[in-house]
């Protein structure tokens, strides 16, 4: 097979070899600064004490394990695994009239949690807080374990597309509605890997 003859130029390929379609709102630079930020408040709250955080599969793996690296406590990790948005985008012509990455608004564990959450300090680690229909089911499954604490950190928050309020502990960025991709957040399973948080165009 013939290979790829594209010079290692990183941000040229990125940029307009590989997603043309996206525009940076967040750099990884602005990512990083606000992550200490925020693990530098999670160590203050919970000085003396061990946490474990919760993060919700796949999205929250990259923002969990910088998180955590810069959280000084002790501290362990769980998973939960939810699907709601399926594996494909929904069509522009769905008959539910469901705009493109509208929630469905059903939540259903594909992970369970490995150990039991009861008398622990909980934080679930979510990459983006959109109409809170996830978080809110995660949380009622989360409070039924009886935690010592449930706090929430969610990198992204997109308050305008709120249907069930719910309250996140740390908000990284607060954004507008527009579709992001990036740093564990994809379309249709792709870009998890690209390290700046980018808006897609008409995904
Ligand atoms: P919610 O239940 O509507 O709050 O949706 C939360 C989940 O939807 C997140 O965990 C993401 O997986 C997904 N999601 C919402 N908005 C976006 C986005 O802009 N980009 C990628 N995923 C998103
Ligand atoms: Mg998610």
């Amino acid at each position: 097979m013939k290979k790829s003859v594209i010079p290692v130029l990183p941000d040229l390929v990125y940029k307009i070899v590989l997603v043309p379609e996206l525009k940076v709102l967040l750099s990884r630079d602005q990512i990083a600064k606000r992550v200490t930020e925020m693990a530098e408040e999670i160590t203050r709250d919970f000085k003396g004490q061990s946490v474990i955080f919760v993060g919700v599969l796949k999205g929250a793996a990259i923002f969990l394990s910088d998180l955590a690296r810069q959280v000084s406590l002790d501290a362990t990790f769980d998973f939960i695994g939810v699907s709601s948005y399926g594996n494909r985008p929904i069509a522009a012509d769905d008959p539910a009239g469901h705009a493109a990455w509208d929630s469905l608004g059903e939540v259903r564990v594909t992970k369970d949690l490995d150990q039991s959450m009861t008398d622990r300090n909980v934080i679930l680690v979510e990459d983006i807080l959109d109409t809170g229909l996830t978080l809110n089911y995660i949380q009622k499954l989360l409070l039924a374990h009886q935690p010592r604490t449930l706090r929430i950190a969610a990198l992204l928050d997109k308050p305008s597309r709120r249907k069930q309020p719910i309250h996140a502990h740390y908000i990284g960025f607060a954004i507008p509605d527009a579709y992001v991709v990036g740093y564990g957040l994809d379309y249709a399973e792709r870009y998890r890997n690209l390290p700046d948080i980018c808006v897609i165009e008409n995904p």
